[in-house]
């Protein structure tokens, strides 16, 4: 668990301190739902999550949803300069990979992804935007996360 570290400790002070060498995870537009207790795989001890190709990234987190939810869409996608890549991510199906769907307003969910950091993707600075969409394409989580490939 030690790996987590630095995220969980950034969650908790993010408004308070700035810690220069923590990551920044942002929400980018939760509507539907909130987030907490993050935690990425190699996201301590550097301003950016490390992604190494040719390994497998893990993401957790738990969020509670405001409304009722029957099914729930892992959306990733890289943004690099501005640009949204989708990133492939065969697990999208969220209910069958961890929840138990229907999901209950107010009740927390924990959740937990792995992401395949391929051979093939370029060496760049992306923030990866990870994205939890109920049936009607809304946000219930929306998670901003800057990272380097390398
Ligand atoms: C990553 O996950 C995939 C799919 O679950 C698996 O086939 C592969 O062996 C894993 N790779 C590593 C480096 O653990
Ligand atoms: C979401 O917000 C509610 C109300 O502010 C809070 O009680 C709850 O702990 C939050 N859930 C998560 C997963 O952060």
């Amino acid at each position: 668990m030690e790996e987590f570290g630095c995220v969980r400790i950034l969650v908790l002070l993010i408004s308070a301190i700035t810690l220069g060498s923590c990551v920044n995870i942002e929400d980018c537009g939760s509507k539907i739902g909130n987030f907490s207790n993050v935690a990425v795989t190699n996201c301590d001890h550097s301003p950016v999550c490390i992604l190494r190709r040719n390994t497998n990234v893990t993401i957790q987190f738990d969020f509670t949803p405001h409304t009722n939810i029957q099914k729930v869409k892992s959306v990733v996608h890289g943004i690099e300069m501005g640009i949204p890549i989708p990133f492939p991510f065969p697990d999208a199906d969220a209910c069958s990979h961890g929840l138990n769907c229907p999901l209950f307003k107010g009740k927390t969910y924990s959740y937990r992804a792995t992401l395949q950091v391929l051979k093939k993707y370029p060496r760049v600075r992306v923030q990866v935007k990870w994205e939890l969409k109920n049936e009607d394409k809304r946000d219930i989580a929306c998670l901003l996360i800057p990272a380097q490939i390398k």
